[in-house]
């Protein structure tokens, strides 16, 4: 497989075209972003963790029965991915309140919600991605009726594996972020990463913040956080 010409520069990925044209080669960037890309630092070594998680998190999920771009890790930093049409939509599950949630409708971090939600965000860093319903979605063209109801369904078959594997590895899974494609037939898959970056993942016993909420909020070092993450996920 031949890199070829790097396509899009993301916040912490970028992606090149490979000599067949249903494949990418992405990067994952040693690099950290909050508040839209306001906050931004380099973080050396993050690239590789992300890689490896999401790497990780993505094979499993496939043996689970949940497809997704992810074809295969060819380095520490790289994979290959099928090439989808991304839907501009962040795909937003949460079981537990925290973050925006808490914020806007002032329900304090950590309460089990009665079940998990799913929320959509329209992905347009102009617009600082605004909080959208199923109505806009359909208004705005950004996806019919019924891959809304599928992209729904997905989110939520995600959510059941990804609580089982991270309660596996004595983490709660308190919310997170998917994105889709869609393929060359037009079918809806599972795409970008599922990472710390991704994921609110608060240690079971303790509480403490496993994700990227180190960043953001000033917390400490990202670095042993994320790598206690990927060594929990290593003894699977
Ligand atoms: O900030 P908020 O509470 O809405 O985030 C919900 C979840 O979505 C968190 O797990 C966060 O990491 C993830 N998220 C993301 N990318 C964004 C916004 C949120 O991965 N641009």
């Amino acid at each position: 497989m031949e890199k070829g010409n790097s396509i899009y520069q993301g916040k912490a990925k970028e992606l090149y075209l490979t000599d067949q044209p249903e494949v990418l080669w992405v990067e994952y960037l040693d690099q950290a972003t909050a508040l839209n890309g306001v906050k931004k630092d380099k973080v050396v070594g993050k690239g590789q963790m992300n890689n490896q998680i999401t790497s990780k998190i993505f094979e499993i999920l496939a043996d689970q029965g949940i497809e997704s771009h992810f074809i295969e890790k060819i380095s520490n930093t790289e994979q290959l991915i099928k090439a989808v049409g991304i839907v501009p939509l962040e795909v937003v599950v949460r079981n537990f309140a925290a973050g925006s949630f808490s914020k806007r409708l002032n329900v304090e971090e950590g309460v089990k919600l009665p079940f998990p939600i799913v929320e959509f965000y329209y992905k347009d860093d102009a617009l600082d991605d605004p909080f959208i319903n199923d109505m806009h979605v359909k208004v705005l063209d950004i996806a019919s009726d019924e891959e809304v109801k599928e992209i729904k369904e997905l989110a939520l078959k995600v959510n059941e594996e990804l609580k089982k594997l991270f309660a596996s590895v004595n983490i709660k899974l308190i919310d997170f972020k998917i994105e889709v494609g869609r393929d060359a037939q037009g079918n809806i898959l599972l795409a970008d990463e599922i990472s710390p970056d991704t994921c609110r993942l608060w240690d079971m016993d303790t509480n403490d913040h496993l994700d990227k909420d180190i960043y953001r909020r000033d917390l400490g070092d990202l670095i042993p956080v994320y790598e206690e993450v990927l060594n929990r996920l290593n003894t699977l």
